[in-house]
This record gives C-alpha cells, structure tokens and sequence, in this order.
C-alpha cells in the first residue's frame, strides 16, 4: 500500500488564488491595498531566504510587502521603537518579527510589543489566549493554520478522531493541538521527553509531527491508514556533498503504511507562506471595518 501524498504546494496555490481574489475585492470596495511588514534583524542566511519568499509571494497576491532590515547589534530599545512606529502605520496591517532573533534580544518582550490586531505571525499573548479560547478574534498562527488545511483535504470531518502532536511549541505544537480540539479530535501533545512515543503515535488517525528531529518518526511507528503531516525540515548534506531537505517522518518508510502524508518539501512550508497572507488579508478587512 502506498500512502496518498498531500500536495502542499499546489494547495497552498489555491490558498494564494483566494487571498489574491480577496485583496483585489477589499481594495475595489475601500481603496485599502493589505500591507505587511517583516522586520528582519541580522544576516541569519535561512531567515534571507524565508523573507525573500514572504516578501516576493505578499506583491503577487496583490499587497504590500516590506523587509525593514536592521543590524545584528540593534539594541531593543531601536527595536521596540520600530515595532511601536509599525503599530501606528495605517498602511501596515501586518507585522511579523523574524525569529531567530540575535541573542541579545528579548523575544517575549518583542512579541508583546506587536499590536494584536497586526501580530499575523498570532504568537502575542493576547492571540494565544484568543487561540486557546478558540474565539474568533484570534489571529491564529500560519503553520498550525496551514496544516489543519492539509489535514481537511484527506479527512472532512476529524470529530472523534485520536490526534497526536508532536512538539510542543509555541509556534506549531501547542496551537496546534488547540486547533485539533477545536475540530473535537481527542488530542495528546507529545515532546522529546515523552518515554513511550512510538505507541502514542500508533494509536493516532491524525500525526502531526514538528522537532526538528531528521527521520525521528519510523514506519512501524504509524497506525495503519493514519494522516501523518511532518513539519520537520532540516538542511542536511548528502554523500554527494549536497543540501537536502529532510522531514522529521521516516518518508520511504512511512509511505507504505500512512494512508495521507506531507512530503518534504512541497508539504507544509508553502502553507505556511500561504496563510501568512491570509492572515495579513484579514487584518486588513478588520481595519477597514474599524474605520
Ligand atoms: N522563523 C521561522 N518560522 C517563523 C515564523 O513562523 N514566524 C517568524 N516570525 N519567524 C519564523
């Protein structure tokens, strides 16, 4: 048997085409283009190439993109003072803070000086309170958003379901499983330091799976048929010298056992790009509707 795979990056097209549709209607009825802002602090080269993308795919669905790049050794002071500058923009409805911030900055402190109604990453503490209350108002954060997407397209209706997650951060673990119970799946939250992992995954029909860890979830971990999504993206070199991106699933091996998985790449990543817009496109009709 072989798993159906998830095509991330043609459902993140479909996701792109309606936030596309909806600038243009938001900007023919109110005049208002949707702007983001993505402040990025240092030279951290992946986070170059994450913003690039954010930047480049934010213009082709018709808003407004911007890089504010500011030195390696910007003190939080000159940061929170953008952030604040930001907050005060009526054309910028979107800010997102590039992580990894450099070590000297605070990132609570960061996250907690974007306005909630422009924090389109959700990971201010007034959306993740949002988020976990499952209340509309909650601007709820890009990866988790992207991959209960995925999850729809191979499971309609999740309700009853047993769901794993993998992970529990801040940025996709623990939103993650808030989403889930929102859909009534029965959620657990895994995380390096659960002891009895491969038979938690077993009992999952839903896998979510985000450490980081390269090939951490094994074939024989999977129940027969179960929806895995592998989050996991990790440069790694091949015997050839090359980079390749590799998941945190076992991919040949888990192919022949899920009934849905996500590759990597072409999984979720371009989802989260996706619903980064959405989320910006969002922001922008709750300004206009302020107004
Ligand atoms: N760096 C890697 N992923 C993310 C993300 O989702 N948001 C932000 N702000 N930085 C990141």
């Amino acid at each position: 048997m072989s798993a159906q795979l998830i095509d991330g990056k043609a459902i993140a097209a479909e996701v792109r085409a309606r936030v596309a549709a909806g600038v243009a209607r938001l900007a023919a009825r109110s005049g208002v283009v949707p702007g983001l802002t993505v402040i990025l602090v240092g030279e951290d080269p992946a986070s170059e190439v994450y913003v690039r993308t954010k930047v480049t795919q934010t213009a082709a669905a018709g808003m407004r993109g911007a890089v504010l790049r500011l030195p390696a050794e910007t003190t939080e002071a000159e940061l929170l003072a953008t952030v604040a500058r930001l907050n005060a923009d009526p054309a910028v409805h979107g800010i997102l803070v590039q992580f990894p911030l450099p070590a000297h900055l605070d990132v609570a402190r960061v996250v907690e000086a974007i306005a909630p109604e422009k924090d389109v990453d959700g990971f201010n503490p007034l959306n993740v309170g949002r988020t976990a209350a499952g209340l509309r108002e909650a601007i709820v954060p890009c990866t988790p958003l992207g991959v209960l997407h995925l999850i729809k397209t191979v499971r309609v209706d999740l309700g009853g379901l047993s769901a794993l997650v993998v992970g529990a951060s801040n940025v996709v673990g623990r939103p993650m499983a808030r989403l889930l119970l929102g859909e009534h799946c029965t959620v657990s939250i895994a995380h390096v330091r659960t002891t009895d992992l491969p038979e938690r995954a077993r009992a999952a029909d839903v896998l979510v799976v985000a450490t980081g860890v390269p090939g951490l979830v094994r074939g024989d971990w999977l129940k027969p048929g179960a929806t895995v999504i592998d989050v996991g993206i990790t440069r790694a070199a091949t015997p050839e010298g090359k980079v390749r991106l590799v998941g945190d699933v076992a991919f040949d091996e888990a192919v022949q056992v899920a009934g849905a998985l996500t590759p990597v790449p072409g999984g979720v990543g371009p989802m989260t790009v996706a619903y980064l817009l959405s989320n910006t496109l969002d922001a922008a009709e709750r300004a206009v509707s302020r107004r």
